[in-house]
């Protein structure tokens, strides 16, 4: 495990966008009284998509807003690895995953090309500024290893070639669609169902989550922050 610090070059300050504001005070309305706290995972979330990534001013911003001492916003900040803590790259900042069944099935040739493409360290960013990456642990999609996460996005079943591809076409402005990259619908045997297999539909190309995002249009601008409708404030209605 490293070592996670805030980064030595930081911005003078942080302001949530206009939208992502509204957004935050909708999140922090969803807690009782007292307990606003609670929203603080989802309020630095939305500071990291607005930014890219977390610096001193934005986790401050978000402590005032929580009335939360300084010290117990970063402690969560710091702890968890989704939260970056030094700026990324402005396109794409990849996570690939190095634990076994994607190691076993290639994650060393997807780091290889982050090598080559990217920048020869983790967590540099790319001679372009346009793209960063790290190795991260299990993401959870291990039945199509190996695979890499991208905004909020999942590219699997990759192999050197269509992870090259990829970046490529990021690179190029396009949005790669997310999903598995060798044709499988979901996680299904690479040669096809040999069960439930009325339970794939033709009308779906995609399975749900590769057609949300498709549905959405894009990955890259999701990085931005400022595409989720604000969602109401939950009312609960009080006892008499
Ligand atoms: S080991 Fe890579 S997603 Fe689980």
């Amino acid at each position: 495990m490293s070592i996670r610090r805030l980064h030595k070059d930081q911005p003078v300050d942080f302001a949530f966008t206009t939208a992502n504001k509204e957004w935050a005070e909708g999140q922090i309305a969803k807690y009782p009284e007292g307990r606003q706290a609670s929203a603080v995972i989802p309020l630095l979330w939305r500071a990291q998509e607005q930014e890219g990534w977390l610096s001193r001013p934005a986790i401050e911003t978000v402590g005032e807003m929580l009335d939360m001492a300084f010290i117990r916003v970063l402690e969560v900040a710091t702890f968890y690895f989704m939260f970056q803590l030094q700026p990324v790259g402005a396109v794409a900042h990849v996570q690939v995953c190095g634990t076994t069944s994607c190691m076993i099935c290639g994650a060393e040739d997807l780091i290889s090309v982050c090598k080559d493409e990217i920048a020869p360290v983790a967590h540099q960013i790319s001679a372009d500024g346009q793209f960063s990456w790290e190795e991260v642990e299990c993401l959870g999609a291990c039945s199509n290893a190996p695979m890499v996460q991208i905004g909020k996005d999942f590219y699997e079943d990759l192999t050197e070639e269509s992870f090259r591809e990829i970046l490529a076409a990021f690179a190029r402005g396009e949005i790669p669609t997310p999903g598995p990259q060798n044709g499988r619908f979901a996680a299904e045997p690479v040669t096809g169902l040999s069960t439930l297999t009325e339970m794939v539909s033709d009308k779906h190309g995609q399975n749900a989550s590769a057609e949300r995002a498709t549905v959405y249009g894009d990955t890259i601008k999701r990085i931005q922050g400022d595409e989720v409708p604000v969602l109401k404030p939950i009312t609960r209605k009080t006892k008499a």
